[in-house]
């Protein structure tokens, strides 16, 4: 078994975790898949792995990544089960969808739990043994959104970003002791982060009623190029499997390289007309008299 080497992934209950766990497994990986329901999930990744119930290779532990508590105990159970691990990868997150003004201010706190609060406690807790083993990775699931902020996903865009912007500091005080941090941004995939798991918050009758329909129906086209969480599990196994240097930006699909780049290089006022044609979003000051 030593030869073997251990990813903890969080969120292997379903979506991209879920592909991932059961790719790297099939990779020749240890899995540890970290998730609030670990029976569910672990039956998941037998199902798609054929992997049977006594294998050592799969192992699960249970996370909650709003509960401190849980978040420690999960880090413990890990490091008692598997040691430090070769890699930790933070996929787990929440979304929400409804623009500034109307979403309620509970949500910058579930959003903010889950996708940063929660991920840099855990790696916290694990940092000490990988820093003792003297190698490992640490990876950060991000998104398109966190590159520009994005209308509807304000919370989401800034937990997004304020992850990448943790996980490039991370990376710059552990490089020293062998480990390194890759953030990897995926395109669209079809999981239910983008269809019914995400709660949107809108009120038809509000000053922003006139930009809600246009703006959700655009949305729906875009889900429907989603890409299968396969070829996303694919990208974080060559990641893992090829990632040598302190810090890395990649991404998990085309639309992700090009937003990438697009989204860097292009300036802010560009950005902000080609988004709003893309989201049929009227002109400025359009709305002037709809108060
Ligand atoms: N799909 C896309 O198009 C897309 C695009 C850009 C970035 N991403 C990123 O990709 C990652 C995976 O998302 P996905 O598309 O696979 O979404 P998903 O299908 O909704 O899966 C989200 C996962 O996060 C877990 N989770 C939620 N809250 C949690 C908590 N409090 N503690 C522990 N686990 C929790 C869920 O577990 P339960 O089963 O227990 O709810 C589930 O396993 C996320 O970081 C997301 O931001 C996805």
């Amino acid at each position: 078994m030593s030869d073997v080497r251990t990813v903890v992934i969080t969120g292997a209950s379903r979506g991209l975790g879920l592909a991932s766990a059961a790719e790297l497994y099939r990779r020749g990986w240890r899995v540890v898949g970290a998730m609030r329901s670990v029976d569910h999930g672990l039956d998941r990744i037998r199902e798609l792995t054929g992997v049977r119930r006594d294998d050592p290779r799969l192992l699960g532990v249970h996370l909650d990544l709003v509960d401190p508590e849980s978040i420690s105990a999960a880090a413990t159970s890990i490091l008692e089960m598997v040691g430090a691990p070769d890699a930790l990868v933070h996929n787990a997150a929440v979304a929400s969808a409804g623009f500034v003004e109307e979403t309620p201010s509970s949500e910058w706190t579930r959003l903010f739990a889950t996708n940063l609060f929660g991920p840099a406690a855990l790696t916290n807790a694990i940092l000490p043994a990988m820093r003792a083993a003297g190698h490992g990775r640490i990876v950060v699931v991000s998104s398109t959104v966190a590159v520009r902020g994005m209308p509807l996903a304000s919370i989401y865009s800034a937990t997004k970003a304020g992850a990448e912007r943790w996980a490039e500091s991370l990376a710059g005080e552990v490089a020293p002791f062998g480990l390194g941090v890759t953030i990897l941004m995926a395109g669209t995939y079809d999981t239910e982060i983008t269809g019914d798991e995400t709660p949107v918050f809108q009120h038809v009758d509000g000053p922003y009623g006139l930009m809600h329909l246009k703006m959700e129906r655009r949305g729906r086209i875009a889900v429907k190029m989603a890409n299968p969480p396969v070829r996303f599990a694919r990208s974080l196994a060559r990641t893992l499997e090829r990632d040598r240097v302190p810090i890395a930006h990649r991404g998990a699909g085309i639309d992700a390289r090009i937003f990438r780049t697009v989204g860097r290089f292009t300036p802010t006022a560009v950005i902000h007309q080609l988004v709003r044609v893309g989201l049929a979003q009227p002109r400025f000051g359009a709305l002037r008299d709809h108060r």
